[in-house]
């Protein structure tokens, strides 16, 4: 819930998670945070305009069920956001993020896509908040779930296929997923307990290619004939942000996937699991540059803190230096950015494109932060804090130009 001014305010949400009170400062743009906002600390600028259009689109686009993948960000500005636009469903991972999801939105479904999970975890999840939809990738985990729902008749039964992960920047192979063999065994004992059954895989995040999801549709039609049908066919999620506008848009992901359900006459309704794609372009991070040495900067944001992802997805990025008087414009040239911990691992190198005269005490905006980066926060070597306020203006990137733009700049 929340409710309060835009455009300049303070917006006031209440999370159920805590059950406290949180306020959030609302500017109307960038400059007008600049200012009159100095902190020591990082920002954290949501744009919950840019997270419901977004997601809009992919509602829009997708000819099915779109299960919002929790873990990717959890704020309470950020899930609204989601709501809003129309989301109804979420991917929840832990019993954490189903009482999140529940606390706000009591009409919203949960589904415990997490192949692994605490008994404990699953009968609070059956009996008090109502989740009849669970993934499992082998059997033992399939008697956990009879046996904490006392051997309910209304579950959902999703089994969890290994499946390759060579389109994708971060592959999630290797820890879960269940062979092809296994696969059928399981949703062959899934039919006896189950009120509906389905396949769930994951192509891995950011994946480019959408071949990748015909090839693992391809890999699990065969499955589903070998078992003589299911209910349900969960694609998963690892659609790609636009973070250099290169990448494919979701379009030929939803074509690609429809060729192949088509190809293989699969009848079966369709989810997908989107994290990155719904709120990747949602949110700025703002860290300041606390030395200039040459062409290194030394940010108090690195990647223990709210930057993560650009050392683990690489510097593709849209990123601009913000001076006392606002944007500094002129020649970019490329700097590698290193945190403010002790641990050489929290160095993020480049290129990260800037303007040449970027100074100490100047801001850096990172744009599309929204997945990942601020959820995977830590207060490692006491550098956690980061202040969160909401931005009412619009991206200044042009996601559609940057890939060419940044050739322009390297020349
Ligand atoms: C089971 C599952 N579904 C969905 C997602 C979201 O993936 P992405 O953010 O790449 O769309 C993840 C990410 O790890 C996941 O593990």
């Amino acid at each position: 819930m929340h409710s309060g001014t835009r455009g300049g305010g303070i917006l006031v949400y209440l999370t159920l998670t805590g059950w406290g009170i949180g306020m959030i400062q609302s500017y109307g743009g960038v400059a007008a945070m600049i200012r009159v906002s100095t902190p020591e600390i990082p920002v954290v600028g949501i744009r919950p305009h840019l997270i419901e259009r977004r997601a809009s689109d992919v509602l829009a686009a997708f000819p099915g069920d779109v299960l919002y993948a929790v873990k990717c960000n959890d704020h309470p500005v950020v899930l609204r956001a989601l709501f809003d636009a129309g989301v109804r469903h979420f991917d929840t991972a832990s019993i954490k993020e189903i009482r999140l999801v529940r606390g706000l939105f009591p009409e919203a479904a949960c589904h415990f896509m997490h192949p692994v999970k605490s008994l404990e975890a699953i009968a609070e999840a059956y009996f008090a908040h109502g989740v009849r939809r669970y993934v499992l990738d082998h059997p033992r985990e399939l008697d956990k779930i009879v046996a904490a729902t006392g051997a309910a008749e209304d579950l959902e039964l999703f089994v969890r296929v290994a499946v390759p992960g060579d389109g994708a920047l971060l592959t999630l192979t290797g820890k879960f997923g269940a062979t092809v063999e296994e696969s059928i065994a399981l949703l062959r004992q899934c039919k006896t307990v189950a009120r509906s059954t389905g396949v769930t895989f994951h192509v891995g995040s950011q994946c480019l290619a959408p071949q990748a999801f015909e090839r693992a549709i391809g890999i699990v039609a065969g499955i589903i004939d070998e078992v003589g049908g299911i209910d349900h066919l969960d694609v998963g999620g690892g659609f790609p942000a636009a973070y250099t506008g290169d990448e494919p848009p979701f379009e030929a992901f939803v074509a690609a996937i429809l060729r192949a359900v088509g190809e293989h006459g699969l009848t079966c309704g369709l989810q997908c699991e989107p994290g990155r794609l719904l709120v990747a372009d949602g949110a700025s991070v703002f860290a300041r540059v606390e030395l200039r040495r040459g062409q290194a900067l030394y940010l108090n944001d690195g990647v223990y803190g709210n930057l993560a992802e650009l050392k683990w997805v690489g510097p593709q990025f849209p990123t601009r230096a913000l001076g006392v008087h606002g944007p500094r414009g002129g020649r970019q040239v490329s700097f590698d950015l290193f945190g403010p911990t002790c641990d050489s691992i929290d160095s993020m190198p480049g290129p990260h494109w800037l303007a040449a005269d970027v100074a100490d005490g100047d801001w850096i905006e990172v744009g599309m932060m929204g997945a990942y980066s601020c959820a995977l926060r830590t207060d490692f070597n006491g550098f956690a804090a980061a202040h969160t306020v909401l931005l009412d203006d619009e991206a200044w990137y042009d996601v559609t130009r940057l890939g060419t733009d940044r050739l322009a700049c390297a020349a």
